[in-house]
């Protein structure tokens, strides 16, 4: 039988990215889709061929549905997360979980009173170069690893209106947008917690009231050392895009991974150096280097979460990494 869903938050990365994945997979089926615009509640409405609305109460009462997909701003997520629970529907919704720790543990823990599943939708670790990076690590592949590094931006000038330039309904600038996604990659792939963080952030470019660039540095349980740099003011092509993974016999890095594709490369260098070499030649080792595999990240994360519908046991693993990443964040704009 199907998954039915609904979507609250039909326009932005729904309407590029997961209303695309969900109608493509032949386990779900798209029943109906809101969104406070009504241009873009009828525009979706009409593209998909299913009823539209601008209040999801409304949705949710005439709708049979067994999923909700929220991608709205972050400001919405606590209330539309509870009023989907309210109607007892599983949940899929966007990163970050919340404005707040507090509210994003408050979401998860009363989805899992109500057994119901909840998942959010950071699809980087679905990047096979990713899973391949956390397989290196595992397997001893660059050793003990000592020092992480991770750039990621995305142009975004004043733009008038945009809820995420301002902090009543983002939380946060470059640091809640795009800082997320590399905390939570980075513990994906080290397999490990953050459990220390210091951050500067400016608003430095442009004129809105969240920050355009942060700069993160970061301790991990077993002490790896490493910074995260994340800038809404920097050209996109300016980029490099890059995650390091340096240890005691090699290094991974990832070039053009981190984003919205199953883009770009990694190289893996493995070479142990032994004793210490008072002569300090340095010799060229070669890397091995392996290419993004193309496929739909977004279509991978509702596979997953049909999966974990389908063997009927909910799953809170990533949801609870989830609000962790949360309480860094929380860390950084409180205590910086
Ligand atoms: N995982 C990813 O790759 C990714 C990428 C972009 C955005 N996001 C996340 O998705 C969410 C939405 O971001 P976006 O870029 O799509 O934003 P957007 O502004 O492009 O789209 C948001 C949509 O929500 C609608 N909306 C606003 N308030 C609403 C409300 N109260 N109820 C219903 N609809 C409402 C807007 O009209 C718009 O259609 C955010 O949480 C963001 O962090 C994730």
């Amino acid at each position: 039988m199907a998954i039915k869903w609904c979507i609250i938050g039909a326009g932005g990365i729904a309407d590029r990215r997961t209303i695309p994945a969900i109608v493509k997979d032949e386990r779900c089926r798209l029943t109906a889709v809101m969104d406070k615009s009504p241009e873009t509640a009828k525009r979706i409405g009409e593209k998909y061929n299913v009823p539209y609305f601008c209040d999801e109460a409304e949705m949710l009462e005439n709708t049979d549905c067994d999923a909700v997909y929220i991608g709205t701003p972050v400001a919405c997520h606590y209330d539309q997360a509870m009023t989907v629970l309210r109607f007892g529907k599983h949940l899929f919704m966007e990163k970050p979980v919340a404005m707040t720790a507090n509210e994003s543990k408050a979401i998860v823990d009363a989805f899992k009173q109500a057994g119901k599943q909840i998942t959010i939708g950071y699809m980087m670790k679905y990047h096979n170069l990713h899973e391949q990076a956390r397989k290196i690590v595992a397997e001893d592949g660059i050793g003990n690893v000592s020092d992480v590094r991770a750039q990621f931006s995305c142009w975004y000038p004043d733009i008038a209106g945009a809820w995420r330039q301002k902090k009543a309904l983002g939380g946060g600038g470059a640091i809640m947008d795009l800082g997320v996604h590399c905390i939570e990659l980075i513990e994906y792939v080290l397999n490990e917690e953050i459990v220390d963080v210091k951050s500067f952030y400016s608003t430095k470019t442009f004129s809105y009231e969240v920050e355009d660039g942060g700069v993160i540095i970061f301790k991990t349980k077993s002490g790896v050392l490493g910074h995260i740099d994340v800038n809404f003011n920097i050209p996109d092509n300016a980029s490099e895009s890059k995650f390091e993974l340096y240890g005691e016999k090699g290094y991974v890095i990832c070039k053009g991974t981190l984003g919205q594709e199953e883009t770009g490369t990694l190289s893996h260098l493995y070479a142990p150096q032994g004793d210490y070499s008072a002569q300090q030649n340095r010799t060229v080792s070669e890397p091995q280097t392996f290419v993004g595999a193309g496929n739909d990240l977004y279509q991978k994360q509702i596979a997953l979460f049909c999966q974990t519908l389908a063997s009927g046991k909910p799953d809170y693993f990533y949801a609870d990494r989830a609000v962790h990443v949360q309480e860094i964040i929380d860390k950084i704009y409180n205590e910086n």
